[in-house]
């Protein structure tokens, strides 16, 4: 078994070139951890909220991302430039906007007990309501997430806002967050 040993965070991030880009535009860096360590890059944008019941800790390494947050019921950008390191608290919804091409960061989260739930959320665009919540124990990143949006996304049943009835047009980039209601966590 070989000693313990650090390495090059810039020379991994090089190394993993093939997969910081789309469709992928993520890289996990230690497998069967406590902590997940992940290069996310850019470009993603994206209009699901994520409630994830740990912390997340985000280091931008490269280029400026934006987080999107949900925040005394308002969406709120707030922007995390290169260089810049943010503590988001559990629960707070959040929804990562990366349009910079090349851009990319740190993004550590801790593996979740049993029962502590994670999920994703959509929120409608004409009067604030919450459209949809989908709510699940996370074991893999990999293997749990894309039935999520798969879902979310082929449904027109499930992207209609029960409050008012707009149809959520699918994967697109926010709206600006000036325009939006005040959000309804229902
Ligand atoms: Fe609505």
């Amino acid at each position: 078994m070989p000693g313990l040993a650090a390495f090059n965070l810039m020379q991994w991030i090089a190394d993993h070139d093939d997969v910081l880009k789309p469709p992928v535009g993520n890289a996990q860096i230690w497998q069967d951890a406590n902590f997940i360590v992940t290069i996310v890059a850019g470009p993603n944008e994206r209009t699901d909220f994520h409630d994830d019941p740990l912390e997340e800790f985000f280091y931008q390494i490269k280029g400026d991302m934006t987080l999107r947050i949900i925040e005394d019921d308002r969406i709120r950008d707030v922007p995390i430039r290169e260089g810049d390191v943010l503590l988001l608290p559990p629960h707070t919804r959040h929804s990562p906007q990366r349009p910079e091409p090349g851009s990319y960061g740190l993004v550590i989260e801790a593996q979740r007990p049993e029962g502590h739930l994670d999920a994703f959320e959509w929120y409608c665009d004409r009067c604030g309501h919450r459209i949809h919540r989908d709510e699940f124990q996370l074991n893999s990143i990999v293997d749990d997430l894309p039935p999520v949006f798969r879902d979310y996304y082929a449904s027109e049943e499930l992207r209609t806002c029960g409050n008012c009835g707009w149809l959520d047009p699918g994967r697109r980039p926010p709206p600006p967050a000036e325009g939006l209601p005040r959000i309804t966590m229902g």
